[in-house]
């Protein structure tokens, strides 16, 4: 496990994009573009995880009225396992908590039971399936709605 004082968490910039489409680009079968990133930057709240003065993870969380939606999340390969991931959806939950935000919101691949297994430690819980939502290598693929009550 890393110590959670060898990462440094703060607002994403314009000029970490490189960084994070790089990571984005190894972890998902189908990638955000820089594009989108840089238009999240605008209307959401984003957040880089550092170790080293390198990036090693995101996240990406829309904010409306009370809700709050978790609509990415990564680290690099070579750095997870370690903590970092949760590290990042801990300050995801307090910052929804900081801005009054009563649930925060998420849909990840049914198949994708690390982030499943990191959700329901943090405590989130099953809402639903979205069936067929996701494209995959063999057609498509369910999500599983999450929900976490913030107080
Ligand atoms: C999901 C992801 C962000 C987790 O990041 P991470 O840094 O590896 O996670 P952590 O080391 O903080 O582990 C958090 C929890 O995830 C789960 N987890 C992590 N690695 C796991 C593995 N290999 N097998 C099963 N569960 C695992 C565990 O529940 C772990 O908690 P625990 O250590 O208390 O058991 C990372 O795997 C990732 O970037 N995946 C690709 C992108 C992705 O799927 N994003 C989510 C889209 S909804």
């Amino acid at each position: 496990m890393v110590s959670p004082q060898s990462i440094v968490l703060r607002p994403m910039t314009q000029s970490d994009l490189p960084a994070v489409c790089a990571i984005e680009q190894q972890v998902q079968y189908a990638p955000w573009t820089e594009k989108l990133f840089s238009d999240g930057l605008e209307r959401h709240w984003c957040l880089v995880a550092e170790k080293s003065e390198q990036i090693v993870g995101f996240a990406v969380v829309q904010f409306v009225v009370d809700e709050a939606s978790l609509l990415n999340i990564a680290v690099e390969p070579t750095q997870q396992k370690q903590g970092i991931g949760r590290l990042l959806l801990d300050e995801v939950l307090t910052q929804a908590s900081a801005k009054k935000a009563t649930t925060v919101f998420l849909e990840v691949r049914a198949s994708n039971q690390r982030a499943i297994q990191m959700y329901q430690h943090a405590g989130f819980n099953e809402m639903g399936l979205r069936k067929n939502y996701y494209p995959a290598g063999n057609g498509k693929e369910h999500a599983v709605m999450m929900a976490l009550m913030v107080f």
